[in-house]
């Protein structure tokens, strides 16, 4: 494709949060940048939970990603004060910790084995008793056998963080365009820009594609830089605690109950959000009954009282996860083309550092010393790529 109109230093593709911080860091560096996407702030944040979960949504081996979570939990109240400074909006930061809760033997002893990983890991974790766990959280059930109290794990509202991001942008000179992204511009074998499908092209220095769970689903991508990124479908629910219940919960409560991971989200402004079914589904987000239904018997046996409140949402996100979980930050084999994709689970904690990573790359061309495990070029051609004709065009989340 031959670029000729419209030309910036930076084009992002994909306006999720990851999208519009890499813009954001982008345009404070004094590049001239421009975000595609037809309607910034959506994706997978208007979905999720918020939970920054760093230390207790560790996994055995992934110790490399750790690293990175907490580096970016780390950043998060600096990122959030200069952001909300910057967009003249709240990002509903909490730093009220969290509480994984055991129901049963099985649990305890799972929660052990998190604790003994915790702790060698060198991450701050406390054991409770059933009882110290109530003392806490009072609305627990009486069953609840033991627990870890992290004070470190704390949340945000991605909804509000991803508006805040939208409006930073907005005053930090980013350019948005506002439609879908047809294919990616590719002149003598680099990255040019990209034509929109309104018809308009985009020619860019440097091109950034972040489009969460469909940054593999770009026309004019290469196989050798297609990034291995798949959906991964999460149903969430979103309560009200009427202020006669309040406060419900004071912090973060979640658990695994029969292999299934459980959390309560109560937020300053009475909304609970409850999550997060972990399938499978390709790119299907239909809210089922049994999912639902399943977080709901889960919530309810940590947590009995939640039946008596309202339930106002019901909807379904998807992930975009890498093979290895961790995210593709970076150059690509192709010259001028950068990722900010595969976040998987942990893409509202990790927005700070992936913000600063970009802006490093973006200024520099290198990754940041941070930054360097995450090279896309860690994956060969990956068998994980999607198949073109699995997604309408206007489910394409960003
Ligand atoms: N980090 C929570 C989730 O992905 O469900």
């Amino acid at each position: 494709m031959h670029m000729r109109a419209r030309s910036s230093d930076v084009l992002v593709v994909g306006g999720g949060i990851i999208g519009l911080v890499t813009a954001w860091r982008s345009a404070q560096r004094g590049l001239r940048t421009a975000l595609a996407d037809p309607e910034p702030g959506g994706g997978a944040a208007q979905v999720a939970a918020g939970m920054l979960a760093a230390v207790t949504e560790l996994h055995y081996g992934e110790q490399m990603l750790l690293g990175l979570n907490l580096a970016s939990a780390a950043r998060y109240p600096e990122f959030v004060a200069e952001l909300e400074e910057a967009s003249g909006q709240g990002t509903g930061f909490r730093a009220c910790g969290t509480l994984v809760v055991a129901l049963d033997s099985d649990d305890r002893a799972h929660l052990r084995e998190l604790h003994a990983l915790q702790e060698r890991s060198g991450l701050e974790s406390e054991w409770l008793s059933g009882r110290e766990c109530r003392r806490l959280e009072p609305m627990l059930a009486p069953g609840v056998r033991g627990g870890l109290r992290v004070d470190g794990d704390h949340q945000v509202d991605p909804r509000r963080l991803a508006s805040a991001l939208v409006t930073a942008c907005e005053r930090a000179g980013v350019v948005f365009h506002r439609a879908w992204v047809r294919r990616l511009g590719v002149t003598g074998g680099r990255a040019t820009g990209a034509l929109l499908a309104d018809g308009t092209e985009l020619a860019a220095g440097q091109v950034v594609l972040a489009g969460g769970s469909l940054s593999g689903r770009l026309d004019g991508l290469p196989d050798s830089v297609v990034p291995p990124v798949r959906p991964v479908k999460g149903q969430v629910l979103r309560l009200t605690v009427p202020p006669a219940y309040a406060p419900f919960l004071s912090r973060t409560v979640r658990a695994v109950v029969r292999g299934c991971q459980v959390y309560l989200v109560p937020r300053a402004d009475g909304e609970l959000v409850v999550g997060a079914t972990t399938e499978e589904m390709g790119w299907d987000t239909t809210v089922t009954a049994g999912g639902v239904y399943e977080l709901l018997r889960d919530a309810h046996e940590l947590v009995p009282g939640i039946t008596e409140l309202p339930l106002t949402e019901t909807r379904a996100g998807l992930r975009p996860s890498s093979p290895d979980n961790a995210p593709l930050l970076g150059p690509t084999a192709m010259p001028g083309l950068h990722l900010a994709t595969g976040h998987h689970r942990n893409g509202v904690l990790l927005t700070p550092v992936t913000g600063d990573v970009m802006a490093h790359v973006l200024t520099t061309g290198e990754l940041p010393e941070v930054g360097r495990p995450f090279a896309p070029h860690r994956f060969g051609r990956s068998p994980l790529i999607a198949s073109p004709e699995a997604l309408a065009p206007q489910e394409q989340p960003a």
